[in-house]
């Protein structure tokens, strides 16, 4: 085995992520209003164990402590985000200032340590108060969301120099109006891609009044992105290539790059019968416009390709998903994703030639393995160190190779909820102990340690 030190940019920005429902806990204290997700949780038959976010990790006392163990390992910045329902309990109109002091206090914490906050302002927690009207598929919770951001960012803009809109707007038009998975659990596909629209329409219009309550800061938002991989027993292009990459990357990227929603894709959903024959008739003069906004930077989030098989005829609407989990020559983690590094720089490099974002964060990439302490104590979680290993070496070829890539972001700080999930899934790098709340830093976290202070890592080939 060789290995080769390689060494990051100098300034490269080591982080770590988590999300507010996944971790804070206190779900109705200090005048937080409900969520899609307190509701999803507490009815039965959507969560695989049971469980609810109710506690979680109990960030929301605990911050304190977690910035504590952000500091020991020196991380440069932390991306959270923000609970919409703590700080308007109804989506909008009054204002709960409990709320905000919660987040003053983290963002000035955090700074205190010199550690940059890159809060997400949607991570999926939408008041349910908004919901009730229709949530994502009317136009007016576009609106609330800019009131949203206009509150937070005149408490915090001073601060805040990196802001992200949304985390993900493909997982909520696809597990929470799809398949109905996540929250709001809905099967509606039309319904889906007018929710999609007014996610990325209320990104376009929340940029300038982040802009202006924030001088000086960097505002984009969060895609997670499949790259496709040919199955290893195909040696064509696959049929399905386009139709797929149309589903999961191009219907975000386009728009936001101002290149209006992906004409072949608009087709496919005509044909399927989820658009009437005029198409995209939710979008009214100047949407467009607004989600082409330039923005500073693009969150990238990346945990696995869509293999394509040719033994899987595209069809139903199931089939995306299908695809993803396919393909037993590989390797995959707990939440059976794929193992393959590769696919990280194939992707920046591709987003980088067909879009030119002026600049790239890795926002969230990570692994699930369940490791626990030994009776030691001790967390041995030599596949994660593996894992990362393998994927920051990959995001050193993209930079290598002319990519502007500025940061990397682990997912997740801490073990946390993992939605529909429940507890089964253990992405982070600092293992919780849910009955104590006792946190151990993970063989993962110690290595990540020595990464971010030699700013590069020891690659084994
Ligand atoms: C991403 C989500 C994040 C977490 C990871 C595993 O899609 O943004 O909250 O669930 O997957």
């Amino acid at each position: 085995m060789t290995s080769e030190f390689i060494a990051f940019p100098e300034g490269f920005v080591w982080g770590a992520a988590t999300s507010a429902y996944q971790i804070e806990g206190a779900w109705n204290e200090d005048g937080k209003g409900e969520s899609i997700w307190d509701r999803l949780c507490h009815t039965p038959g959507y969560i695989m164990d049971g469980s609810t976010g109710d506690v979680a990790c109990d960030h929301y006392h605990r911050w304190a402590e977690d910035i504590a163990l952000m500091k020991e390992l020196g991380l440069n910045a932390y991306r959270f985000s923000i609970s919409w329902p703590r700080i308007l309990p109804d989506g909008r109109g009054q204002v709960n200032q409990i709320g905000l002091d919660f987040y003053n206090r983290l963002v000035d914490g955090l700074l205190d340590e010199g550690i940059q906050p890159f809060p997400t302002l949607y991570h999926w927690d939408l008041p349910q108060a908004l919901q009730d009207e229709g949530g994502w598929a009317v136009r007016s919770t576009a609106e609330a969301f800019v009131e949203y951001a206009d509150v937070v960012s005149r408490h915090l803009g001073d601060r805040v120099k990196h802001w992200i809109t949304h985390n993900e707007p493909w997982a909520v038009v696809a597990m929470g109006y799809q398949r109905g998975t996540h929250a709001p659990g809905l099967k509606d596909y039309p319904a889906s891609l007018q929710a999609g629209h007014h996610l990325m329409l209320s990104h376009g219009w929340a940029v300038p009044a982040l802009r202006r309550n924030s001088a000086g800061a960097e505002v984009g938002i969060t895609l997670i992105l499949f790259p496709l991989v040919p199955g290893s027993s195909d040696t064509v292009v696959h049929p399905a290539f386009r139709k797929f990459d149309g589903y999961f990357n191009r219907w975000y990227l386009d728009p936001l790059y101002g290149r209006h929603y992906p004409t072949d894709v608009v087709a496919d959903y005509i044909e399927a019968g989820h658009l009437p024959s005029d198409g995209m008739t939710c979008i009214e003069p100047g949407d467009l416009e607004a989600i082409a906004t330039p923005t500073d930077f693009l969150g990238v989030n990346y945990y696995t390709p869509v293999l394509l098989r040719s033994d899987i005829p595209p069809g139903s609407d199931d089939e995306p998903l299908a695809l993803l989990y396919h393909g037993p020559e590989y390797e995959y983690t707990n939440m059976t994703m794929m193992v393959y590094p590769d696919g990280l720089s194939h992707l920046l490099k591709q987003v980088h030639f067909e879009y030119q974002p002026g600049k790239m964060y890795i926002t969230e990439n990570g692994a699930s393995y369940s490791d626990g302490p030994g009776e030691d104590g001790r967390v041995c979680d030599q596949r994660r160190v593996k894992y990362l290993r393998d994927h920051f070496a990959a995001a050193h070829r993209a930079i290598e190779g002319g990519i502007p890539l500025a940061g990397y972001f682990v997912w997740s700080l801490l073990v946390n909820f993992e939605w529909n999930f429940g507890y089964a899934q253990r992405f982070g790098i600092i293992w919780v102990d849910y009955q104590t709340q006792q946190r151990i830093p993970k063989d993962s976290a110690l290595w990540y340690k020595q990464v971010i202070a030699e700013n590069g890592l020891t690659t084994q080939l």
